[in-house]
């Protein structure tokens, strides 16, 4: 093993996307797979097998469609779980890891599992041991490292790497480290823990943002010794989010004085394509201000700072922003751009579509051509996503219409067309019409009435996909249906009523197909 060598281990899939709203379908998580792939990353963790068939079939299926990272599943240290993630990643062959956690802070060893530390230390010694069935790739991670007692937490990693496993997450996992202390904490486990030093086991580190130290925690952890670090694109990931992988690579690329000789095969030319991929499929726009993936990033607008620019890039630039992939993208797109144009286009920002689809994204695109100058990359993205949501769809929205004004009771009318097989005897095309609060509340209200559903909504935001007053409008909803299920939709349209309707109706959808197939259970 090269000492230099750090390991990216993406985890977008999994605990990125148990960020709030950040639910995938199986083709949306295959194309990140891919880009992730694209960008060379070395491990892709790509689920939660147990958890449910849908995280069963995406952890398979990118298992066997990817041809270079290692894939891993997750899973806890119970042995439905190790079974779920060894046949999951079983297609990945060599490539293939799985990545069990177990517990060993002592509020979560007393409140949570309710288990003495032996108890603790036998649990995580049997989990390797049957990951270790199925894989020569064991990774264990004790859950709550950092609040763990140093001596006891050196134990676990012991007696881990005894039972099998080669890598040692040490995860932060409620974001409670502090950098010195992190560092002075993986010093401590890679001095005591002699296949640290010779290369035979990895330390890696897992840190969450919830104090905005995620990235600074694991670099300080690096400088330490750690050797995999697991971070996200953007740095989705439950609640504050994970450490951000585009700030981990950048950041030991830029200040080599500071990471001597540490190297990672990430191509930072697939940073910014991928940052903006994983924000079209998971729904959670990158904030404009976000380091090295943001709008704002490379945008200079006081006038010293440009003037130092244009005399001498790097007065106010410490990274070049082409190597990572900003002005890569091209002209935008026509309404006189053909079909070959607008493929080409959607497989450059990442989607592989079949000839149906691509069809169905032209004639959409069409119609927006029809109405303003330019369609940009990232309204051409919008369309794509909704192509890609439609798969499940129960019902498709054939229009909208509303009257409203100060005077008047907003109304809409709606009609759809219901597209998923139904019991014969029920009519495919509804119309109807209810009154509202303003007209996007009245749609709402004529879509629940249509398709029987009855949503509480919880969350409402209206974005533009691009520039100008002809922009495209991209609306997330956040609805809560039965009283417990929380569903997010999205739409977009440059007809903001129409983009809030389409976007209700993908919440609406994602529910009913939910209710059908999602057989979810907390892990
Ligand atoms: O944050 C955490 O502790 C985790 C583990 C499963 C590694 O995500
Ligand atoms: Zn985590």
């Amino acid at each position: 093993m090269n000492p230099k060598r750090i390991t990216i281990f993406d985890t977008t899939l999994r605990d990125g996307e148990q960020c709030p709203g950040a639910s995938m379908n199986l083709r949306e998580k295959l194309a990140i797979a891919r880009q992730l792939e694209n960008l060379r990353v070395d491990v892709i963790e790509a689920g939660f097998p147990v958890i449910s068939e849908g995280d069963f079939v995406s952890v398979e299926t990118i298992a066997r469609e990817l041809k270079t990272p290692v894939i891993a599943g997750l899973a806890r240290c119970v042995d439905k779980d190790i079974d779920a993630a060894g046949e999951a990643v079983k297609p990945a062959g060599d490539r293939s890891r799985i990545h069990v956690f177990l517990a060993t802070s002592k509020i979560h060893r007393e409140y949570k599992l309710a288990k003495a530390e032996d108890a603790i230390l036998r649990l995580a010694v049997e989990g390797v041991k049957r990951a270790r069935t199925y894989v020569e790739d064991v990774e264990f991670s004790p859950e709550d490292a950092s609040r763990t007692e140093p001596e006891f937490l050196v134990k676990v990693c012991r007696a881990a790497i005894d039972a099998g496993a080669t890598t040692i997450n040490i995860p932060d996992t409620v974001g409670w480290a502090v950098p010195a202390q992190f560092e002075a904490l993986i010093r401590r486990l890679y001095e005591s823990i002699p296949e640290f030093q010779s290369g035979n086991a990895i330390i890696s580190i897992h840190c969450h943002n919830d104090l905005g130290l995620a990235v600074a925690n694991s670099l300080a952890a690096v400088q330490a010794g750690a050797r995999q670090v697991e971070c996200t694109m953007n740095g989705i990931g439950e609640r504050a989010g994970n450490a951000a992988l585009e700030e981990i690579v950048m950041a030991i690329r830029t200040r080599p004085d500071a990471f001597p000789e540490l190297e990672c095969t990430i191509n930072p030319e697939e940073i910014v394509r991928t940052s903006r991929l994983v924000a079209r499929m998971s729904g959670l726009t990158v904030q404009r201000s976000k380091a090295i993936v943001g709008e704002n990033a490379f945008a200079h607008s006081s006038g010293i700072h440009q003037d130092g620019i244009l005399k001498k890039r790097e007065t106010y630039e410490i990274m070049d922003p082409i190597e990572i992939g900003w002005g890569k993208t091209e002209l935008p797109l026509t309404k006189h751009s053909g079909r070959a144009a607008v493929a080409s286009r959607l497989e450059f920002l990442g989607f592989k579509m079949s000839r149906e689809e691509i069809n169905a994204i032209l004639s959409r695109f069409k119609e927006i051509g029809d109405k303003k100058k330019f369609v940009y990359d990232n309204e051409l993205a919008a369309l794509a996503r909704g192509q890609i949501a439609e798969a499940p769809e129960t019902w498709s929205l054939d229009y909208v219409g509303v009257t409203s004004g100060t005077v008047t009771v907003p109304t809409a009318t709606v009609q759809l067309k219901r597209v998923r097989a139904e019991a014969s005897g029920k009519d495919n095309v509804l119309r109807d019409a209810s009154l509202g609060d303003g007209p996007v509340d009245a749609a709402f209200k004529a879509i629940e009435r249509l398709t029987r559903t009855g949503g509480r909504l919880k969350d409402y935001s209206l974005q533009s996909a691009s520039q100008g007053k002809d922009a495209l409008g991209e609306v997330t909803v956040k609805v809560e249906f039965e009283g417990q299920k929380t569903v997010y939709g999205t739409g977009a349209s440059t007809d903001i009523i129409e983009a809030s309707a389409k976007a209700y109706l993908d919440a609406v959808n994602r529910f009913l197909w939910q209710s059908d197939h999602h057989d979810k259970t907390e892990p």
